[in-house]
């Protein structure tokens, strides 16, 4: 596998690609790689002649406060990983060579352009982390310029991102696809994050009303109930239940635009956003 530092070196290698003919499939991370992400390596590589990952912690994308600093940084493990799912090439640069700056002002004259998320980017997860969606966007344009890939892999785990990546796509006249991947999950329901780490084991327990909140949402839809305010109500008593969970917002929404519904009849999706012990977990399923 490759490792390329510059953008310069990742657009050639994949310009290399393309002039012979090849499809490429970009999957973009923040490291700390899990069964997750290897899910979406996985897809690339049924679906593209090659696989580029990128690896890069996106300071745009974390608030004041929030765990930039000390996101998990196992790069070396992360190559093996990487390695052993045959991946062509790693795009793995500094802040330096993204933002021109080494410091959160991220530029020298702490000007920079952004793509604005838009209504996506201020609802649900956009709501407790302003400026998230934004620093999401913009960083997912600059890998689309920089590799230019034919496909781009994105987890369903993530599911206002994954929206908000579609419209960007949509709006902006990329050209790239944007393939869907369904949630990795552990063998309990709890789906696969980085985040997980940081759980105690009474909070690894405790985080389980996620999946069961948004199992009994997905239940009561399939018996025929389509009053959304019923099923958030559901998804709520769950999570009431277990005191170490912090619930910030249980939804039940389109599923294309992420509004809310107040009745479930054409493609839906719960969405759901707790805080538990001070770890942030978010979930989703389609109803
Ligand atoms: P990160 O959290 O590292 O996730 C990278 C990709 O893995 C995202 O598309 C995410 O949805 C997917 N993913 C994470 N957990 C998953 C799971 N359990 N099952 C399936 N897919 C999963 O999301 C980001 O990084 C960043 O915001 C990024 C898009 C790279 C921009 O900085």
């Amino acid at each position: 596998m490759r490792i390329l530092k510059r953008p310069k070196e990742m657009r050639s290698a994949v310009e290399e690609w393309r002039a012979g003919g090849l499809t490429v499939g970009l999957v973009p991370t923040m490291g700390a790689l899990h069964g997750g992400h290897l899910s979406l390596i996985r897809a690339a590589r049924d679906g593209c002649d090659r696989v580029a990952a990128s690896i890069f912690v996106n300071p745009t994308q974390f608030g004041r406060g929030e765990d930039y600093d000390t996101y998990a940084r196992p790069f070396e493990r992360d190559v093996s990983l990487l390695e052993e799912e045959v991946c062509d090439a790693l795009f793995a640069p500094g802040v330096e060579a993204m933002y021109g700056g080494t410091s959160l002002e991220l530029s020298p004259d702490g000007e920079r352009v952004y793509v604005e998320a838009g209504w996506l980017g201020g609802v649900w997860e956009g709501e407790a982390r302003p400026g998230h969606m934004r620093g999401v966007a913009t960083v997912v344009a600059m890998l689309f310029n920089i590799a230019r890939p034919h496909r781009a892999y994105f987890g369903e785990k993530d599911y206002q991102q994954l929206k908000l990546i579609e419209r960007m796509e949509r709006n902006l006249f990329f050209g790239v696809e944007i393939v869907a991947c369904p949630t990795e999950r552990d063998p309990d329901g709890l789906a696969i994050s980085s985040r997980n780490a940081n759980l105690s084991p009474q909070e690894r327990e405790a985080a389980l009303a996620l999946p069961h909140a948004l199992r009994a949402a997905q239940d009561l839809a399939a018996s025929g109930e389509h009053d959304a305010g019923t099923l958030v109500a559901a998804m709520k008593r769950v999570c009431e239940d277990e005191s170490l969970v912090e619930l910030r917002y249980a939804a039940v929404v389109d599923a294309e635009t992420l509004a809310p519904l107040e009745t479930v009849e054409k493609p839906a999706r719960a969405l759901i956003s707790a805080n538990v012990g001070g770890t942030h977990l978010i979930d989703n399923v389609a109803l």
